[in-house]
């Protein structure tokens, strides 16, 4: 399938899919929308000393980027495990350049976190450990002792790839999730947001980033 590198309104780049007519991030703001949809929504609201996270699309690498330098400045051990289907060009990759354009610690971190070997869980820095699944969520079995506090669920959109926003995964996602796990994504689909809350979520709508009135973020109900 041909990527094709394209600008967004903040200046970050992101991938387009002209078969698809989707792109990887909003083209309003590839940096904007990551980190306030799952850094800002997720990973800063959740409390969790040493959280475990589970992100639904590797892709870019660049939610994992921003992770990985928030943990650093936070101090805060987190454990990032990601899954990804269709791994990119190391040559796009760098096209990218997310990296530089953040500072140059974050250089450094996008390095580690793309030459990562896929299957091994690996300390990236001392604040942040990885493991890059490669595989396809919908047949994919979580080992029973998994327990995730923080899902970032960053599909390409429903009506892009409805198979990605079926129940059925929600459901295993939930069930490998720990009591007060927090779920984001960038949806607001009302569709989706009903399908989380019969999981077994307490839904909430938020803010979108710019460009989308709302997105959503599930709470596991405590123990
Ligand atoms: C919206 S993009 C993810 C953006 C990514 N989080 C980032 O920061 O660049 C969706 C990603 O899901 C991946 N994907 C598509 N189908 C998948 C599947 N069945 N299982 C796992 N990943 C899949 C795509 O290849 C793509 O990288």
């Amino acid at each position: 399938m041909e990527r094709k590198v394209i600008e967004t309104g903040d200046g970050s780049k992101t991938l387009f899919i002209p078969e698809m007519n989707e792109q990887y991030h909003s083209v309003n703001g590839a940096i904007t929308e990551s980190t306030h949809v799952y850094l800002n929504a997720g990973y800063k609201h959740h409390k969790t000393e040493t959280p475990y996270l589970f992100e639904v699309g590797f892709g870019t690498g660049l939610n994992a980027l921003l992770t990985a330098v928030e943990a650093e400045k936070q101090k805060r051990k987190t454990t990032y495990t990601t899954i990804e289907k269709f791994p990119l060009d190391m040559k796009l990759i760098e096209d990218l350049n997310y990296g530089k354009l953040i500072s140059e610690e974050a250089e450094a971190l996008f390095t580690k976190i793309h030459t990562a070997k896929w299957g091994e869980e690996i300390q990236i820095s001392e604040y942040f450990k990885m493991l890059k699944i490669e595989a396809d969520l919908i047949a994919f079995n979580f080992a029973d002792t998994q327990n995730f506090d923080l899902i970032y669920f960053d599909a390409f959109g429903p009506d892009k790839q409805p198979a990605m926003w079926e129940r059925e995964v929600f459901d295993k996602i939930f069930k490998v999730s720990n009591p007060e796990a927090v779920f984001v994504t960038y949806s607001a689909k009302g569709e989706i947001r009903r399908q989380l809350r019969d999981c077994g979520y307490m839904m909430e709508r938020l803010p979108g980033p710019p460009g989308k009135r709302q997105m959503l973020r599930g709470t596991k109900p405590a123990d």
